[in-house]
């Protein structure tokens, strides 16, 4: 095996056990975009494309799409579009954005110009600009002073900005052996939703993977 094999092998295993702050976790995902260049379903950190499909296929079918104006933050190498487009969605618009410069252009360049570089935190969308917000396989690695802080923080502007619903992904404590992740159980993620977000709330954990599935539809606190 080449060093440059070697290289990727080890850079493909590599989790950091916390990040400073989401700056510093899209420069990881910047990284990444380099070191495994050629594998993207290694960058995007999924086993293969079949689990991605899984998890975007639970996503979507939270909501009716039709004519939905569709904002995918952390949208990485835009496959959650690719995804849409092969089922036909029927969707209104599509806007991929992400912290990451290089997978904003990765996604650009697979899939052309519906995707940007931008920080939500910092530069926030209007209220209710957008149908739909996805947060797919974003959350799940301990970020900043607090990880529970930043993730509150997170889904409390993502489900301002969409108008009818929220959907997000999460990762189950005990199913798996990696010491960088952040987990969250998920019934009690589905009770945070209902105090914080929306009584709306559905929990979908029948992927049979670490992954779980909320979905969140805008009403009365
Ligand atoms: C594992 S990838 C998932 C990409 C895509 N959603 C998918 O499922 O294929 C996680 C992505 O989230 C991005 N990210 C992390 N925190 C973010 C934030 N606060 N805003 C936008 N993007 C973020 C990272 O840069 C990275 O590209």
């Amino acid at each position: 095996m080449s060093f440059w094999q070697r290289l990727r092998r080890r850079m493909a295993l590599y989790k950091p056990k916390r990040f400073k702050d989401h700056h510093h976790y899209a420069a990881f995902f910047d990284a990444r975009h380099v070191v495994l260049a050629g594998d993207d379903m290694a960058v995007l950190e999924y086993p293969n494309e079949e689990v991605q499909q899984k998890i975007f296929r639970h996503a979507a079918e939270k909501f009716d799409l039709t004519d939905r104006a569709i904002l995918d933050v952390g949208c990485g190498l835009g496959y959650f579009k690719k995804y849409l487009d092969a089922q036909q969605a029927r969707y209104g618009s599509y806007r991929g954005v992400d912290l990451s410069a290089k997978m904003v252009a990765g996604a650009v360049k697979r899939f052309g110009p519906h995707f940007e570089q931008r920080d939500v935190l910092a530069k926030p969308f209007s209220e209710n600009e957008f149908d739909l917000v996805f947060l797919l396989s974003v959350l799940g690695y301990p970020v900043g002073e607090t990880p529970f802080g930043y993730m509150s923080a997170l889904l409390k502007e993502l489900h301002r900005i969409g108008r009818e619903g929220l959907v997000f992904t999460h990762l189950a404590p005990g199913r798996r052996e990696e010491s960088s992740d952040f987990t969250v159980v998920p019934e009690a993620m589905a009770q945070w939703c209902r105090e914080y977000l929306s009584p709306q709330v559905v929990l979908d954990d029948t992927l049979g993977l670490v992954t779980y599935v909320m979905a969140v539809r805008k009403g009365e606190k």
